[in-house]
């Protein structure tokens, strides 16, 4: 299980906890970005995501919880991303997916909390992530909807069965005790607020890795 580190809700500012990932033991940085139309927060700063990410160590792992989301995956290329998540919700999200298959960049489709996880099985073979959302998008530090195991029960079972090969990702509410209720099901886990409040990093990271 790999482990993703969201910045979203940190004790430090945005510079300072990238700097702290990038020397973590994470295996991503995961950065969230939302267009306040999609969700109601925006920090749609894109020179600004691509100046405090330049240098980054860490693979990126970009979330966008954007309605159009084109625009933005052709200017964060440059920081040649190696997975970029859209949402399903979102109208021609298979536009978008083209888009990225032309940048190199790998897709991944993410579902709310309130979407039927069946919607994916039509595109399963495409993608390389699907992420599900454990609670609903737009700000760190909430508590993870117990719901979501059936959803990746389900996508589990379904991807071993089918030998599919596209990385279960869960984000939202994940800790050292939620993370044991989806490790057998995932890939990837997100997580943001139980590391990036605290000041040892990897002390935090152990504790999810358990
Ligand atoms: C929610 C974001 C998550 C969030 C995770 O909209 O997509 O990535 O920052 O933060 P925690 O782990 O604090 O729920
Ligand atoms: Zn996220």
């Amino acid at each position: 299980m790999k482990i993703a580190v969201s910045y979203l809700k940190s004790k430090y500012d945005v510079k300072k906890t990238i700097e702290l990932i990038n020397k973590s033991n994470a295996d991503y940085i995961h950065i969230d970005l939302m267009d306040g139309i999609f969700v109601k927060n925006n920090n749609l700063q894109i020179e600004e995501t691509i100046e405090n990410l330049k240098n980054h160590i860490k693979p990126l792992n970009i979330h966008l919880m954007v309605e159009k989301p084109i625009p933005i995956i052709e200017k964060l290329s440059v920081l040649k991303p190696e997975t970029i998540v859209i949402h399903f919700e979102i109208p021609n999200f298979l536009d978008s997916l083209i888009k990225l298959d032309e940048l190199k960049i790998k897709k991944g489709l993410a579902i709310n909390p309130d979407t039927d996880v069946l919607k994916l099985r039509p595109f399963l073979e495409q993608i390389d992530e699907v992420l599900i959302m454990s609670v609903y998008p737009g700000k760190g530090g909430q508590n993870f909807i117990k719901e979501t195991l059936n959803k990746l029960k389900w996508l589990k079972k379904y991807k071993d069965e089918n030998g599919l090969t596209f990385n279960i990702a869960v984000d939202g509410g994940i800790n050292d005790e939620t993370v044991f209720l989806i490790r057998d099901y995932v890939d990837i886990v997100i997580s943001g607020s139980f590391i990036c409040m605290h000041d040892d990093y990897n002390k935090q990271i152990k504790l999810l890795a358990r």
